[in-house]
């Protein structure tokens, strides 16, 4: 949820942090810091707001001596997001710096301890806990101190640490949130994620839980409980044009337009012949899947509703009961689970605690995990038994548009292996909806050409404060998520319905010209799905159809119709998404939000 840099090496340390930060500021952004080892000592800066407002100030005084330093960008967890509540933060004598990502659960325990010490506190972050235990553990080893110290924390921390005493390292450690190290030629890197690295190496590690580092000039070493161990190497293939723009004015769009290409690749490799790869590459083997009780789908936020599609695509494909939760829920409300339970976990992002609770819960009770993930090398994807990466590139815009889109085809997927395994889906039934998978991105493609049209209609969303979506069966599942991305980065109140239940209640809510948004996809539900229509365009509302059904069936009630290209209903989803994603970025501009970084949010929330 925070961004973290840390480099030493021989080139400005300031120029690399600041760089790298830049690259990291989706993962919160509500203050920034940098720690600088120069003329003999540890310089600090460090101001609420964005980046930008540090780099300013640095830019005075661009510290060209600097060779090692670390830098935070944050989103706020414990004290408010103001100047002394920044990272990184020092003790008491300025000896040392520290940056950290996640939640010090026994912080207040350990600071009463501390401040029995002597020690003076300044502000109201868990984080500066670490600083002044530092000053009470260190002997001369900075490793050795900050071991000491982390056995002494409780909850998720990813830290990095520099010393006054010692500039000649940088020392990491990783808890339950991502850390990830860059190896140079006569320089070491470190940072929360991998676009902060792309520009100066391609060969990373990604840390486990438990893992120190200790970063120099000359390489990096690796420690468990102060035993020396080897890390894999892993070389990085995106490229640096794939985490930055590409042209586009935000992420998000850029992300939108990449969808063709997600799909590709999250189902290249895995469609052939009949069938798909399932079986070898998360286990689904005939009888692996004969022994499958119950399946348990768990995420947050919009992998939750890529999971409740997932659900209707396994149940009517396989015949397996499903459930879905969302992980907040499902951590804590003792599931039942069974040896034989399938539990599916969804998050783009890898690091959501939320789900991380949920995926560990589910390995407690002897479940089988099957992971379905975007992050290589991120937690869900290190801890889940089995893991299937959707292959969309990173996704730097808050609001997830082609990760979703490439998890509902891995459940796709998923379902089809299993009903080819349990025998409840014919060969010819399952080459047809595979032949319809491999045209998804071509139909794809079709949608984004609408995109001027598409842009118009948003702009009139725009002027709404309210607005609804309705849908029956998948197009339900598929409104949820409408809703979700409209609300989250163009700040309009939005819902979904299901349309048969908008009489039970909502429908109190629908006036003139309030905006609702009318998913038609699935045939033989639409009849229905007309007359509910009918009832708030009856009442002034403003209908807008997003359709691959007969035009006959809407021309008569919609206002405006986005035509999606005809596929098998089952497949329908990641089609009818499209327009919605388009409807709220074009909405959130129009709106003037800030699309990218929308206020409250971060990227991945690491923290429960
Ligand atoms: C999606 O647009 C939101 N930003 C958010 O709901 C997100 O889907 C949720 O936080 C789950 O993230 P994950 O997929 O990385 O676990």
């Amino acid at each position: 949820m925070c961004g973290i840099v840390g480099y030493i090496g021989k080139l400005n340390a300031m120029g690399v942090i600041v760089d790298g930060l830049g690259r990291l500021e989706y993962r919160g952004y509500d203050s920034a810091g940098i720690v600088l080892f120069d003329d003999g000592g540890l310089l600090l800066a460090k101001n609420a707001g964005r980046l930008n407002v540090l780099a300013e100030r640095l830019r005075h005084n661009p510290h060209h001596s600097a060779h090692l330093g670390i830098g935070h960008t944050r989103w706020a967890t414990h004290g408010a997001p103001t100047d002394v509540n920044a990272h990184p933060h020092m003790g008491c004598d300025g000896r040392f710096a520290v940056v950290h990502n996640g939640i010090i659960e026994n912080y207040n325990e350990l600071r009463r301890e501390l401040v029995a010490c002597g020690h003076v506190f300044l502000s109201e972050t868990d984080t500066e806990v670490i600083p002044h235990l530092l000053e009470e553990l260190y002997e001369g080893d900075l490793p050795a101190a900050v071991q000491a110290a982390v056995k002494k924390l409780k909850g998720a921390f990813a830290i990095a640490v520099v010393s006054s005493d010692d500039p000649s390292m940088v020392v990491a450690y990783r808890q339950d949130s991502p850390l990830i190290i860059g190896l140079g030629q006569g320089e070491s890197f470190l940072a929360s994620d991998i676009p902060a690295l792309l520009p100066y190496t391609r060969r990373t590690v990604v840390l486990d839980d438990g893992d120190l580092a200790v970063l120099k000039t000359e390489g990096v070493a690796f420690f468990r409980q102060g035993e020396a161990v080897q890390k894999d190497v892993m070389y990085v293939e995106w490229d640096e044009v794939a985490a930055e723009k590409a042209g586009f004015p935000h992420f998000m769009l850029k992300e939108i337009h990449e969808q063709p290409k997600a799909l590709r690749d999250t189902l290249v490799g895995r469609v052939k012949g009949g069938g798909t790869n399932l079986a070898e590459e998360i286990c689904l083997t005939k009888e692996a899947v004969a022994s499958i009780g119950r399946i348990a789908i768990v995420a947050c936020g919009t992998a939750y509703h890529a999971g409740l599609v997932g659900k209707a695509l396994i149940e009517k494909l396989a015949r397996i009961h499903v459930e879905v939760d969302v992980a907040s829920e499902f951590r804590y409300r003792q599931p039942v689970l069974r040896r034989e339970d399938l539990v599916i976990i969804v998050s783009q992002s890898g690091e959501t605690a939320d789900t991380l609770a949920a995926l560990r819960e589910a390995k407690r009770q002897g479940c089988r995990v099957v992971a379905i993930t975007n992050v290589v090398g991120s937690s869900v994807s290190r801890e889940g038994e089995h893991v299937m990466h959707t292959l969309a590139g990173p996704e730097i815009a808050v609001a997830s548009t082609k990760a979703y889109t490439t998890q509902l085809a891995a459940l796709t997927l998923i379902a089809i292996e299993l009903g080819l395994a349990r025998g409840t889906l014919t060969l010819e039934r399952a080459s047809g909806l595979l032949q319809g998978i491999k045209a998804l991105p071509q139909h794809v493609s079709e949608i984004l050409a609408q995109t001027e049209a598409i842009q118009a209609i948003a702009e009139r969303l725009a002027q709404s404060e309210h607005a609804f979506f309705i849908g029956r069966g998948l197009d339900y599942a598929v409104a949820l998520e409408g809703a979700l991305k409209l609300k989250e980065i163009s700040y309009i109140h939005a819902e979904a319905y299901a349309a048969g239940e908008l009489k039970h209640g909502a429908l109190a809510l629908i006036t003139e010209q309030t905006p609702v948004i009318c998913l038609f996809t699935q045939p033989e539900i639409a009849e229905k799905m007309v007359s509910n229509v009918e009832v708030v365009r009856a009442r002034g509302a403003l209908t807008v159809a997003v359709s691959s059904c007969d035009e006959s069936l809407t021309a008569a009630i919609a206002h405006h119709e986005i035509r999606i290209p005809k596929t098998d209903p089952l497949l329908a989803p990641i089609l009818a998404v499209i327009p919605l994603q388009l409807l709220a970025y074009y909405a959130a501009v129009a709106r003037g939000a800030d699309v990218d970084k929308p206020r409250n949010l971060a990227k991945s929330v690491t923290v429960e």
